[in-house]
């Protein structure tokens, strides 16, 4: 098994990575006293999948299951207060509950909410079941629902006690989403550097076909990414964490203008990183070939390259973004694979015309 830290003052973990960990869950944290009753939430797929292991490995006398909606539906109010007040029917005066999210980035996000939401905060572990949850979402305590107008609007920095990774979720996960977790395996790719992206490129089949050895250096190569960046800005204060925003400006916009329907979070990733390319390359911060490499490695892995999309819409979701300062963007643009610059205001203008551009096309070529 595998162990990365994450150095924070106040609120330090670990990341426990290892195929089959899920049994020795509860043998952990007996130890940690984070309560006396875990509350497992989960959605319906997840736990028809799961429910033996689930059964087995968490007694009932000590952990009850609360079931919310499946996919980006449970970011949503209804399931943040439907969860809470499961929960408070579960409680009671001898009663000290903490949550175990088992699932995707979605179940992660939602249960660190009602964790620091609830009593004003209990703690929460983080069992994520995609690799997409795996190598990001379950990391660095950006908790999270979405509204209407825009994603992750209302949510909260809170972070959880421990992140159990067990790569034999995988297994059951459908290609489809297997690809949406390289989304931001490509996105970290391009935050490191050219070793971890050509590792990507090279072993593109062997990762699909979850080789372990590979697999397992998948992870741990982002976790080691992600788990450094937010040691060293935890809050998003100090700009650094604004790098892992890569490619999300755009695909933000692009969920909630589909009103969470039509494009899932992976895919809008991906084309939110081409887009970032080109924009780079219209701004003249990187040539032609950065572009290329970006666009053949998110196809090699089977993603999207091309879009369209309801242009109104997206700019009004556009501008709702927690990057958009006073009619001018943030944006993180590439310079080179591995060297990033945040760049704050660009004119909306600018930004506008390039969208223009994008909409409808293979997006092979950006230029404004
Ligand atoms: N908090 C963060 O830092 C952060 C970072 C990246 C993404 N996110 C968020 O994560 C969400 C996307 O997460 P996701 O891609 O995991 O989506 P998801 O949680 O919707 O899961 C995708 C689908 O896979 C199913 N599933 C989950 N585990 C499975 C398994 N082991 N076997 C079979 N099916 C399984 C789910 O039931 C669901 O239908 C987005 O809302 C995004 O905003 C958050
Ligand atoms: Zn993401």
């Amino acid at each position: 098994m595998k162990i990365i830290k994450i150095n924070l003052k106040k609120n330090p973990y670990n990341i426990y990575i290892g195929h089959g960990i899920l049994k020795n869950i509860p043998f952990y944290i007996k130890n940690w006293d984070l309560g006396n009753l875990g509350i497992i939430l989960t959605s319906p797929i997840i736990y028809s999948l799961y429910k033996n292991s689930i059964k087995k490995n968490f007694p009932s006398g000590r952990y009850k299951i609360i079931t919310v909606a499946d996919g980006e539906k449970a970011k949503s109010k209804e399931q943040l207060f439907y969860a809470i007040n499961k929960i408070l029917k579960l409680d009671g005066w001898d009663k000290r509950p903490f949550i175990l999210c088992l699932g995707g980035g979605t179940i992660g996000d939602l249960g660190g909410l009602v964790a620091a939401l609830y009593k004003r905060g209990i703690p929460y572990i983080q069992i994520p079941t995609t690799l997409l949850a795996q190598i990001d979402a379950s990391i660095g305590g950006k908790t999270a629902i979405d509204l209407k107008e825009a994603k992750n609007i209302l949510g909260a920095f809170y972070q959880p006690k421990a992140v159990f990774i067990d790569p034999l979720f995988l297994d059951t996960l459908t290609l489809k989403e297997l690809k949406e977790g390289m989304a931001e395996a490509i996105k970290y790719a391009m935050i490191e550097g050219k070793n971890f992206f050509t590792f990507l490129k090279k072993n593109s089949r062997g990762i699909m076909e979850l080789n372990p050895p590979l697999i397992l250096k998948l992870i741990n190569t982002c976790c080691r990414i992600k788990a450094k960046i937010v040691e060293r800005d935890e809050r998003e204060e100090k700009g650094l964490r604004t790098i892992l925003n890569l490619g999300h400006t755009l695909a933000h916009a692009l969920e909630a203008s589909s009103k969470y329907k039509k494009i899932s979070h992976g895919q809008a990733v991906s084309i939110g990183l081409l887009y970032a390319a080109g924009l780079s390359l219209a701004l003249g911060k990187c040539d032609k070939k950065k572009v290329d490499a970006v666009r053949e490695i998110i196809e090699a892995f089977g993603l999207p390259v091309d879009i369209s999309f309801d242009y109104p819409k997206l700019l009004r979701a556009f501008k709702y973004d927690k990057k958009f300062i006073s009619g001018k963007v943030r944006m993180v643009l590439i310079k080179d694979i591995g060297n990033l610059e945040i760049t704050d205001g660009i004119p909306l203008k600018k930004i506008e015309g390039s969208l223009r551009l994008f909409n409808g096309k293979k997006c092979r070529s950006l230029a404004l």
